[in-house]
């Protein structure tokens, strides 16, 4: 089967949240807004800009008010902020979010570890951030995490992921996030999943969340694509996890996805040189190296010179 590659695959950059949010040092309330306005610049249509969740919980987002206030909004650019409850959605829509992303977990035990609720309470507080946003011109989304696997239940039945998605819908959210919370997911499940779930679902709205924990990131990220997915989240430098999902690491890397599609032809709008670049800098402001590796080696057309005595 040869593949069609001329749809454009939408990627959101999740650094400035689900990046910084496992981040042992603190970064100030003004890099992270210089981090945002310059990724703002690179061409992406979505930034999930921060969370506004207990400040115990994560600390290292706890300035998310001052940071959206911050920020330079670029035309075009939809700025969302993940919450978890009534509280933390009235929080961004004072500081002005455009999107709320609301999550729970298709695993009961990481949404008690990672929310301290049931699915069922976190359902009754969405409905709640429901009824708060209707007649705003706020949208919202629904992410599924752990949907390919959990860290404390392992397989995840495709029946309980869509009976959510369900839920999500019956609710009203525009957008669905599947996100694959410690990297558990492999491309022939991916493949099967994304399928099923476009009968009730369109592209437009579906998203899929990948962390490259076990390698398999970009492959599932090819595999969605090829089964008609075209909205990825993805983190520079490939930073990120939930501290509340052992062995959780970096969700797959932009500047690595966004070569990717270069190399095969899939137009993603962009602006590698600019990511690069932004990449580069994370080790000085965080303070380690970052899991992306183009970053590192280059783009493929970033040629050496020939070694001298060649012949
Ligand atoms: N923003 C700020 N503070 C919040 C808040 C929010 N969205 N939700 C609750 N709080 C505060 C409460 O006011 C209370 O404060 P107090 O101790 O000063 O009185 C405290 O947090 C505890 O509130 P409670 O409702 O009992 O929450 P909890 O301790 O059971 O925690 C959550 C529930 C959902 C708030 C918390 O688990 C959470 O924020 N989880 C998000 C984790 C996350 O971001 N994971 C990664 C992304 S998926
Ligand atoms: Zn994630």
């Amino acid at each position: 089967m040869i593949t069609d590659y001329s749809q454009r695959l939408i990627v959101q950059e999740v650094s400035p949240r689900d990046g910084l949010q496992i981040e042992p040092v603190w970064v100030e309330t003004a890099d992270k807004i210089k981090l945002i306005n310059q990724l703002s610049q690179g061409g992406f249509s979505r930034i999930e800009a921060g969370s506004f969740v207990s400040p115990k919980a994560i600390p290292a987002l706890r300035d998310g008010e001052a940071v959206f206030q911050g920020i330079e909004r670029r035309p075009g650019v939809v700025y969302v902020a993940l919450v978890p409850n009534l509280k933390g959605a009235q929080r961004a829509l004072e500081s002005k979010a455009d999107e709320l992303n609301l999550v729970l977990s298709a695993s009961q035990s990481h949404n008690k570890a990672n929310m301290r609720m049931t699915r069922e309470q976190s359902l009754v507080a969405f409905n709640e951030v429901v009824s708060l946003v209707r007649g705003s011109s706020v949208s919202l989304n629904g992410t599924v995490a752990t949907t390919f696997g959990c860290p404390f239940e392992g397989r995840i039945d495709e029946d309980v992921v869509l009976r959510l998605i369900d839920a999500y819908q019956e609710l009203g959210m525009h957008g669905v996030t599947l996100a694959d919370t410690t990297g558990m997911a492999n491309p022939r499940q991916v493949f099967q999943l994304v399928k099923r779930v476009l009968t009730q679902l369109p592209a437009s709205q579906l998203t899929l969340h990948f962390h490259n924990t076990r390698g398999l990131g970009l492959s599932n990220v090819l595999a969605a694509y090829e089964a008609g997915a075209r909205r990825f989240d993805a983190s520079l430098g490939g930073l990120g996890g939930c501290p509340f999902a052992p062995g959780a690491s970096g969700n797959i890397c932009t500047e690595d996805l966004v070569n990717l599609c270069e190399e095969v032809g899939i137009d993603t709008g962009i602006d590698l040189p600019h990511l690069l670049t932004l990449s580069r800098s994370l080790p000085s402001l965080l303070g380690h190296e970052m899991p992306g590796q183009v970053a590192k080696a280059g783009r493929n057309c970033d040629l050496h010179p020939v070694p001298p005595g060649n012949g």
